[in-house]
C-alpha cells in the first residue's frame, strides 16, 4: 500500500513535550509497570520503538532506553527526531542521550542484549471507528502494518528479560490469545499493561 503521508515524530511540540512539561514523574501508569522505583532504573529495552514515545517518557525519569525499530522509514524518522531533539536544549539533549536507538527486528537483537526489562507495544488491533483513532497512528500503521508476529515477539521478550516484561494494549481490546497470565496489571485511562514478572 503507498504511504500517502508522513510521518512526523516530534519531542519537543505536541503532546511528548507536553507531558514532559507536567512532570507527572514515576507514578505514572508506564513507569509504575516497567517498575520505576526510588532505586536505581533498570536497563530497559523498548521492543517496539515506533514514535519512541514511550522510550522518551522513560528516559526523561532518568532510565537508559535502547530503543528497537525494524521499519527503515520509522526508524529514520525516529533518530531524526532525536537529533533535532538532542539539539534543542541541554535538558533535551540529556534525555536523548539516555536512548540508544538500534535498527532491527526485536525477535533477533533482544536475547543479545540481555535486558532487565523488556517493553512490547506492538500495533494494537484496529478500532471500528476511525475518526477516533489518532492521525498519527494512523499514518504509523500505513507505514508498518498490523505486526502479525507479535505473539513470537512477546515469547522472545519472556526468554530474552532479566526481571519482566510488560506488554501495552488497549483497556478494551480483546487480549492477545495464547500467552500466559499476567503476575499483574496496571490499569492507565484508556490503557492497560500486563506485567509478566520473570521468577
Ligand atoms: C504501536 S507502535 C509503538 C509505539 C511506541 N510505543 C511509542 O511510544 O511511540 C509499534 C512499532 O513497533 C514496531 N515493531 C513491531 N514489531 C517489531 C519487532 N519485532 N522488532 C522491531 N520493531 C517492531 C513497528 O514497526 C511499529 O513501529
Amino acid at each position: 500500500m503507498p504511504v500517502e503521508e508522513r510521518l512526523i515524530i516530534d519531542f519537543v511540540g505536541g503532546a511528548v513535550g507536553y507531558r514532559l512539561r507536567q512532570r507527572e514523574g514515576r507514578g505514572q501508569a508506564l513507569p509504575k509497570a516497567i517498575g520505576l522505583g526510588k532505586g536505581a532504573p533498570p536497563f530497559i529495552v523498548d521492543a517496539t520503538a515506533g514514535m519512541g514515545r514511550d522510550a522518551f517518557l522513560l528516559a526523561s525519569l532518568g532510565a537508559h532506553v535502547t530503543l528497537i525499530e525494524r521499519n527503515t522509514a520509522v526508524h529514520v524518522a525516529l533518530a531524526d527526531a532525536m537529533e533535532r531533539a538532542r539539539k534543542t536544549s541541554p535538558e533535551f539533549s540529556e534525555i536523548i542521550g539516555r536512548m540508544t536507538l538500534l535498527c532491527g527486528d526485536s525477535r533477533e537483537l533482544l536475547v543479545g542484549l540481555a535486558p532487565e526489562v523488556v517493553l512490547v507495544d506492538p500495533m494494537h488491533p484496529p478500532r471500528g471507528k476511525s475518526a477516533l483513532v489518532k492521525k498519527e497512528m494512523r499514518v504509523l500503521r500505513e507505514y508498518v502494518g498490523d505486526d502479525p508476529d507479535q505473539r513470537e515477539l512477546i515469547e522472545t521478550a519472556l526468554n530474552a528479560a532479566r526481571q519482566r516484561v510488560v506488554l501495552k494494549w488497549p483497556l478494551r481490546a480483546k487480549p492477545l490469545g495464547g500467552l500466559r497470565k499476567p503476575s499483574h496489571q496496571i490499569i492507565g485511562k484508556t490503557t492497560r499493561y500486563d506485567v509478566f514478572m520473570i521468577s
